[in-house]
């Protein structure tokens, strides 16, 4: 399973980059106004730090201003990910995008139906938002399941489901379980992952018994 960060924060995606478990980063409009910072420069940036897929999104509504703004977005970099929402027209666009060899992750999916017109127009990447469904009372990893299943009946459809507004550590488990082939992580979820007070209280008990040894493992 790949770990994209959700995040347009170079200093988060610096820090985390060291640590191997980063394929790749998303972003989108809301996540380029928090960072305060120009798109373009913002983005070019981003895809310096990491080789793999960085989610860049279009703001057209229509599918020729979508081709444009995507066509301009694969010049900053040889490894953005074209992001268009599932609209009618977004579909349009990602079938030419892709089409004509780009990378395209299809945005804002809450059911099966759109996923599954996401990987007919060819999409490289689906993204179901599972934590906005779950703000609605309803199960965003339903929905992940649905999906899996589909793309698992249709071996034609080579889209990867990208499990995205992932918010909680549970989140990121029950992706992996249902067979999310990505999940989009936020930086401070990402960190999350890797605590446990179990791991912390061993640690602390490992460290009082090694101190009492008086020992050092190097040389002094
Ligand atoms: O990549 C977009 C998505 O992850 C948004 O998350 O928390 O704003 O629903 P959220």
């Amino acid at each position: 399973m790949e770990f994209f960060l959700d995040t347009a924060n170079v200093d988060e995606i610096r820090a985390l980059i060291p640590t191997g478990l980063v394929d790749g980063v998303t972003t989108n409009p809301s996540l380029i106004a928090k960072s305060g910072r120009d798109m373009v420069e913002n983005i070019s940036e981003i895809c310096a730090l990491t080789n793999g897929p960085v989610s860049a999104e279009v703001t057209a509504m229509d599918a020729q201003g979508m081709i444009k703004e995507g066509e301009f977005l694969r010049t900053i970099a040889p490894n953005i990910c074209i992001k268009v929402p599932l609209t009618m027209d977004g579909l349009r666009a990602t079938y030419e995008l892709t089409g004509n060899g780009h990378p395209v992750n299809v945005t804002l999916c809450f059911s099966a139906n759109q996923a599954l017109l996401a990987a007919k127009a060819g999409a490289t990447y689906i993204s179901p938002f599972i934590g906005r469904i779950d703000d609605t009372g309803a199960d965003g990893m339903e929905l992940i399941s649905e999906i899996r299943a589909i793309y698992d009946n249709f071996p034609e459809l080579n889209t990867k489901i990208l499990a995205a507004s992932i918010r909680t550590v549970l989140h990121v488990k029950d992706s992996a379980l249902m067979g999310a082939d990505v999940a989009t992580i936020p930086a401070n979820i990402l960190s999350a992952l890797a605590k446990h007070p179990l791991t912390d209280k061993g640690l602390a008990a490992f460290m009082a018994d090694w101190e009492s040894t008086g020992q050092s493992i190097l040389p002094q």
